[in-house]
């Protein structure tokens, strides 16, 4: 059964997991251009793949079976988990029947294990609620664990032909390139455009063909690397082709702005030696030394940096100068840490060796020290400094 739904229903938007109906198509912003799907459809009868496991069939359980795998996943590793699954389980009814841990079994090693849940409790719903038959509206396949709005418009066009829209990633690359698209796909703003047109690009026949087309465009000509512009049937109307881009478009996510921290760091000296702290096994610099720290917040000359200081150098000394030396800074993965380093010298070193996680550490030794490499390097420079080292 060949199944037709409104303009309306395929410009659907998803809001959470509610999806509303709602007309968003102007068509000024989203031109339809019949040449496009007419390109692709010609290319993928000719060039696109028609033997993979999950073609040659409408049977909706087999269909929506491989997108699920095939979200995240290439198809040459989803090739023997989809035979595996399909063996185990034929039916969505002997799936929905299933014990989870069977199904997790059957999904171990595929990865994003979420898809093996979300997999479980559709097919259940699909018995319980559908009488194990898929709906061929996308806007109902929408609402079931694990489907997302491409992935819908997927199952619903392999399984029953209906004439709606996918937007995965790879469709997204070729949509950036062909039209240009100067700012990240990623972004709701842009991927909402994106959505448009690709409503807007539905052939009126064929789509089928045309959807199968666009992923394997995706995946075997539009790669992220060196694209195969030479073989491409879009290349004649591709902005980034035309323009020399390919290779920045899409634009990448723009680089999230990392959490900036800030810390004291107390060059405790003797003559020749530093005081330095084992740091904790776990969190940054896990197990190496380092020099004890202290509260950034807190400003010489003030009362509560003289108590912090004298209760951490109560073991060793009595503080007699502190020296603020120049700031630096260290970027980790996840943050950025700021160092406000302070030489202090004691004006009566109490002569023992190590207390707790502390520890005098001779200068000689430095170069070969467990330490992590800025504090190494500032450490280094402080003791080549014969003046830093009169305390
Ligand atoms: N990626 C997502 N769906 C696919 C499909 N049906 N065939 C090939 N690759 C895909």
């Amino acid at each position: 059964m060949k199944r037709v739904i409104s303009e309306q229903q395929i410009g659907a938007v998803s809001s959470g997991k509610k999806t509303v109906a709602k007309n968003i198509l102007p068509p000024a912003s989203a031109p339809a251009d019949p040449g496009f799907s007419l390109d692709v459809i010609n290319w993928q009868k000719q060039h696109g793949r028609h033997a993979l496991p999950w073609q040659n069939t409408r049977d909706a359980y087999r269909v929506w079976l491989s997108e699920i795998m095939l979200q995240q996943t290439q198809v040459a590793a989803v090739i023997p988990y989809y035979l595996r699954f399909l063996a185990t389980f034929p039916t969505v009814e002997s799936l929905a029947a299933a014990a989870s841990e069977e199904v997790m079994a059957h999904w171990s090693g595929l990865g994003y294990y979420s898809r093996a849940r979300n997999l479980h409790k559709c097919a259940q719903a699909i018995v319980a609620e559908y009488g194990g038959i898929f709906p061929s509206d996308p806007l109902l396949l929408e609402q079931l664990s694990g489907i997302g709005r491409s992935t819908a418009a997927a199952i619903a066009a392999f399984s029953y032909g209906t004439r709606a829209a996918i937007l995965d990633g790879n469709v997204k690359r070729v949509f950036a390139r062909v039209f240009g698209v100067e700012r990240y796909p990623g972004e709701k703003a842009v991927e909402n455009e994106l959505w448009l047109r690709a409503v807007a690009l539905l052939p009126e026949t064929g789509v089928e063909a045309y959807t199968q087309g666009l992923m394997d465009l995706g995946a075997t000509l539009c790669t992220r690397n060196r694209p195969s512009c030479n073989r491409c049937p879009l290349a004649h109307r591709c902005i980034a082709y035309a323009s020399g881009r390919t290779s920045e478009l899409p634009i990448r996510k723009p680089k999230k702005a990392i959490p900036e921290k800030q810390t004291a760091m107390l060059l405790i000296t003797d003559g020749d030696q530093i005081l330095l702290e084992q740091r904790p096994d776990k969190g940054i610099w896990g197990g190496l030394l380092s020099l004890p720290e202290m509260d950034a917040a807190l400003q010489p000359g003030h009362t509560d940096f003289d108590i912090a200081l004298a209760r951490m150098t109560a073991p060793f000394g009595v503080p007699a100068s502190v020296e603020k030396l120049p700031e630096f800074s260290h970027t980790f993965t996840h943050f950025k840490l700021h160092v406000t380093p302070y030489r202090i010298a004691l004006a009566q070193r109490l002569h023992i060796a190590a207390q707790g996680s502390h520890n005098w550490y001779p200068a000689a030794r430095m170069a070969a020290a467990p330490l992590p490499a800025p504090i190494k390097k500032l450490l280094l420079a402080v003791f080549r400094e014969p003046d830093l080292l009169s305390g």
